[in-house]
């Protein structure tokens, strides 16, 4: 269907603690759609909920209520086997420590989300190929994680993220263990991803330039979404220095 959401999140609420003991309501209601193409970010202050809810969308993690759609499919009504080979086929995700296997080479760590679904070794080897090609690191794919560099290693994660053409890509703060170069590179691939590639993308961060390569910014404070802005005609720097109005504001 066309212009149908990538991610369409429907008044999704997260509660922790069970009924006996001290609960904790870190999600309050929140409801959003990510569009086919675009580029999201999502910011708020460390405790506002923004891993509670990335959890959530990416499948890790189930709402107290509400509902989660990623392809036009309901992901809440997912389970077992059906959850399991749902999330590696059509959610990509990268975390701000890489959490690559040290034990296999870079190739290997890109391919082993195919491994785990049994696809053929040809198609595994032409995918990885063509993913490490658009991300600069086809020619480190032999290395082992331990002779990577901090943003060769995310660029790994990146590629095992999307490795299998995932409906959308999500970050957790991804640039968060990288120097500040590194963390660029990531970002304007990133944006090579989402503009030459049409790669969905939801990133979760707190560092204002990163969110700057967003289209469109959520803040989330208190487990719901407080505000929004777009980036539309302006240049990154202007909306970088919008976004920083907004922190200032929003936080207090
Ligand atoms: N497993 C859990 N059990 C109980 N409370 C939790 C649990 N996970 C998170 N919380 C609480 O829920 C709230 C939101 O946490 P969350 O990790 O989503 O915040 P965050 O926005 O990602 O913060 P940060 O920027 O520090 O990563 C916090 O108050 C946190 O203490
Ligand atoms: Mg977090």
């Amino acid at each position: 269907m066309q212009n149908q959401p990538v991610v369409s999140v429907h008044d999704i609420t997260k509660t922790y603690g069970k009924a006996n003991e001290k609960q904790y309501q870190a999600l309050k209601g929140v409801t959003f759609d990510v569009h086919q193409g675009e580029f999201v970010g999502i910011m708020g202050a460390s405790g506002s909920g923004k891993t509670t809810l990335l959890n959530i969308l990416s499948t890790l993690d189930r709402p107290t209520s509400g509902t989660v759609a990623i392809d036009g499919q309901d992901v809440t009504a997912l389970k077992g086997d059906r959850l399991s080979d749902f999330r590696a086929k059509q959610v990509g995700f990268i975390f701000q420590d890489f959490n690559l296997l040290e034990n296999l080479t870079a190739r290997e760590n890109i391919a082993l989300p195919m491994a785990l679904q049994n696809v053929s070794h040809k198609r595994q080897q032409d995918a990885v190929d063509k993913i490490a090609r658009t991300l600069g690191i086809d020619g480190v794919l032999d290395h082992y994680p331990t002779e990577l560099s901090g943003g060769q290693k995310q660029r790994v994660a990146a590629a095992r993220a999307l490795v299998q053409e995932p409906a959308i890509l999500f970050g957790d703060e991804p640039t968060g263990a990288l120097d500040s170069q590194s963390a660029r590179e990531l970002l304007n691939t990133m944006r090579e991803l989402n503009q030459a590639q049409g790669v969905s993308i939801l990133l979760v961060t707190h560092d204002p330039f990163s969110a700057s390569y967003a289209q469109r910014i959520l803040f989330i404070k208190d487990g719901q979404i407080g505000s929004e802005l777009v980036h539309g005609d302006q240049s990154q720097a202007d909306f970088y220095q919008e976004i920083l109005n907004t922190l200032g504001t929003f936080q207090n």
